[in-house]
C-alpha cells in the first residue's frame, strides 16, 4: 500500500445554518478543502452522508453534488454507516488512495438536520427497527441506558457526567466554528430540562447542519498541493451487535476497542503515543465510554479523567479540543470529517487557543448508532 496524505480541509461553521442548503454546505466545505488544487480534476468523491432521504428527501447525493463543484463526470458516492458515515468515507477514501487506484480523492461528509424532519425520528432509523425503534426507543433513551450501566457497574456520577459537556464547552469556546461558544457549569448541566434519565439537555449534542471536506492523495506528491501535509498513519473499522440488548456489556463498546485495535496495529502505535484524540461524544456518556474502549483511559474511570483534567487541554491526553459533537456540534455524516480536520489542525500548529503543544499524533474515532459501528483513523505529523 501506499503512503497518504490529507493536503486540504475545508468546513463550515456548525448550527442551524437556516440560510444554506444541503449543497451549499457541501460546495462551500469541498471549495475550501481544493483551494490548493487549482484545475486538477478529482479522481473520485465519497461523500458521508446519513440520512438526506429523512431529512431532506433527497438520495442520490453523490452525482448532484459533485455537479454543484464542477465536478460531473468524477465517481462520486454517498457512504452510510449512521453517525459514523463521514469515518467510513474517509476510510474510502484513504484505501482507494493507497491502493495505487486513484491519486487525488475527495472525502466530505454534510447534513442538512433542520430543515423541519422529525429529527428525532429520523435518527431513530439507525437503531434496530424491530426490536428498539418499534418499542419507541430514541438515541438520547439508548444512551441513558448505557450511562445508568456505566453509573452501575462502575460508580461514575451525574457530576462525571455533567464535568464531559463542561470540559467539551470549554474547548468550544475557543472554536470560531462551533455551534455553541459559550462556558457552562456543572450545575446548570444537572439543572437543564431532562430529556432521558439519567441525561439532560446539556449532556447532549445538539440537532446541527454543517459540512466538512478534506482532501486526499499519494504522501509522495503531498509537497505539488501544501507544505503541511498531514499522514494518515492507520484505519481501522468495526462492528458489535446493533441492539444494545444483545450486547454483553452495554457499558462497554466493543466495536470502539476492535477498530482502535485495528488502527494501533497498523500504525504499529499504543494508545500512551496519542498526544490529542476527538472522539465520538454524541452525549457525555459516549465520550467516557470511548476513551475507556480507546485505552486512553483506564477502564471504569472516564468520568474521572473529565473531572481531573486528565482529558482537558492542558492535561495528559486532551479530547475532543474542538468543543466535540457536544459544543461544536453534530451534523452527523459530517462529523467524522470534521474530527480529521481537527486533529490536522493541531498537527499543523494551526489550531489557535486550542493548539496542544507540539502535537506529532493524533486520534479520531468515530461511531454509528449507540456503537454498533466505529472508525478509528490515527494521523501524524507527515
Ligand atoms: N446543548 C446546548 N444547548 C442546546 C442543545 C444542546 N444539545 N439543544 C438545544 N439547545 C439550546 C438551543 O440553542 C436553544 O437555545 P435558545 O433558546 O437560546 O435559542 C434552546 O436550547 C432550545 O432549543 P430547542 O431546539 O428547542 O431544544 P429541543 O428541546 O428541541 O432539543 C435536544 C434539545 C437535546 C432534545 C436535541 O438537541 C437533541 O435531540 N439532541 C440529540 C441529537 C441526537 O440524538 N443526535 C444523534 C446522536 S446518536
Amino acid at each position: 500500500m501506499r503512503e497518504v496524505a490529507i493536503v486540504g480541509a475545508g468546513m463550515t461553521r456548525f448550527g442551524e445554518l437556516w440560510q444554506s442548503s444541503l449543497r451549499d454546505m457541501f460546495a462551500e466545505a469541498a471549495l475550501a478543502a481544493l483551494e490548493q488544487t487549482g484545475e486538477a480534476r478529482l479522481d473520485a468523491i465519497y461523500i458521508g452522508n446519513m440520512a438526506a432521504g429523512g431529512f431532506v428527501k433527497q438520495e442520490h447525493i453523490g452525482p448532484l453534488l459533485a455537479g454543484e463543484i464542477g465536478m460531473s463526470g468524477v465517481p462520486a458516492v454517498r457512504v452510510e454507516s449512521a453517525c459514523a458515515s463521514g469515518g467510513a468515507a474517509l476510510r474510502t477514501a484513504f484505501f482507494e488512495v493507497a491502493s495505487g487506484a486513484s491519486d487525488l480523492v475527495l472525502a466530505a461528509g454534510v447534513e442538512k438536520m433542520t430543515d423541519g424532519a422529525d429529527v428525532t425520528d429520523v435518527l431513530a432509523m439507525a437503531a434496530d427497527q424491530e426490536t428498539e425503534a418499534y418499542n419507541g426507543i430514541t438515541f438520547p433513551g439508548l444512551y441513558a441506558m448505557i450511562a445508568r450501566a456505566h453509573m452501575e457497574r462502575h460508580g461514575t456520577t451525574e457530576e462525571e457526567l455533567a464535568q464531559v459537556a463542561v470540559k467539551n464547552h470549554v474547548h468550544g469556546a475557543l472554536n470560531p466554528n462551533a455551534q455553541f461558544r459559550r462556558k457552562i457549569t456543572a450545575e446548570q448541566v444537572m439543572g437543564s430540562a431532562l430529556v432521558a434519565a439519567p441525561l439532560r439537555m446539556l449532556h447532549c449534542s445538539p440537532v446541527s447542519d454543517g459540512a466538512a471536506a478534506v482532501l486526499l492523495c499519494p504522501l509522495d506528491r503531498a509537497k505539488e498541493f501544501t507544505d503541511r501535509p498531514v499522514k494518515i498513519l492507520a484505519s481501522g473499522m468495526a462492528t458489535a451487535a446493533m441492539a444494545l440488548a444483545d450486547r454483553e456489556d452495554p457499558a462497554f463498546l466493543g466495536a470502539v476497542q476492535q477498530s482502535a485495535q485495528r488502527a494501533y496495529d497498523m500504525a504499529g502505535l499504543g494508545p500512551g503515543d496519542i498526544q490529542v484524540a476527538e472522539v465520538h461524544d454524541c452525549f457525555s456518556i459516549a465520550e467516557i465510554c470511548c476513551t475507556e474502549a480507546l485505552g486512553l483511559v483506564e477502564n471504569g474511570r472516564g468520568g474521572e479523567a473529565a473531572r481531573n483534567g486528565y482529558t482537558s487541554l492542558g492535561g495528559r491526553v486532551p479530547v475532543n479540543t474542538s468543543g466535540g459533537l457536544k459544543s461544536k456540534g453534530h451534523p452527523v455524516g459530517a462529523t467524522g470529517i470534521a474530527q480529521a480536520i481537527e486533529i490536522c489542525e493541531q498537527l499543523r500548529g494551526t489550531a489557535g487557543e486550542r493548539q496542544v503543544p507540539d502535537a506529532k499524533i493524533g486520534l479520531c474515532q468515530n461511531m454509528g448508532g449507540s456503537g454498533a459501528s466505529s472508525v478509528v483513523h490515527i494521523l501524524g505529523r507527515a
